[in-house]
């Protein structure tokens, strides 16, 4: 019987859990410009695929490799998850392969927002705009929850 109970408290528990992810992945889903290897910004987002970011990916990420005159070489977007995108890996660098060369990565969070490409350290930045409006939300939500669980389990230890 203790059993039971627990089944039943924990499969009551998830059904508030569920929600709060629901809620969360929803509200992090972007759409960025996806392109890979083209030579202009241009082709780069006239051809872009027009397509949601997978859940585990809340940002937009542009890799801009330029010549020794700052001319495109070689441009690609796509979405990008936390990992890939942080304060670490944004910048410009020359390649190490082919030192004249620079590379310029930049990251943001907010849709379609790598429409323009980074050319230097002013604008190779990770740009966070997204405000966190579910997180209120959320809280109050998740403590209602754990509420009704504790009542729940009082209510089936006195039966
Ligand atoms: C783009 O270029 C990179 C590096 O040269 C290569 O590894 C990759 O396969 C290319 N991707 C496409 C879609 O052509
Ligand atoms: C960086 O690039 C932007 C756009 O091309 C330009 O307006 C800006 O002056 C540049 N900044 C520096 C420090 O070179």
């Amino acid at each position: 019987m203790d059993l039971l109970n627990l089944f039943l408290s924990v499969w009551w528990f998830s059904c508030f859990i569920a929600p709060i992810q629901h809620v969360g992945s929803v509200s992090q889903e972007i759409t960025c410009y996806t392109c890979s290897n083209k030579t202009t910004n241009f082709d780069c987002n006239r051809y872009a695929v027009d397509r949601p970011c997978f859940p585990d990916q809340t940002l937009c990420y542009t890799k801009h490799i330029m010549d020794e005159y700052g001319e495109t070489t070689l441009l690609s977007k796509s979405c990008a998850t936390k990992e890939q995108c942080n304060h670490r890996t944004v910048g410009c660098y020359l390649l190490a392969n082919h030192p004249i060369n620079m590379k310029c990565i930049s990251c943001c969070d907010i849709p379609y927002c790598n429409r323009e490409i980074p050319t230097n350290e002013t604008n190779a930045i990770l740009l966070l705009e997204r405000q966190d409006s579910n997180k209120g939300f959320q809280i109050v939500f998740y403590w209602t929850g754990v509420f009704l669980y504790i009542k729940l389990w009082i209510l089936l230890i006195s039966i």
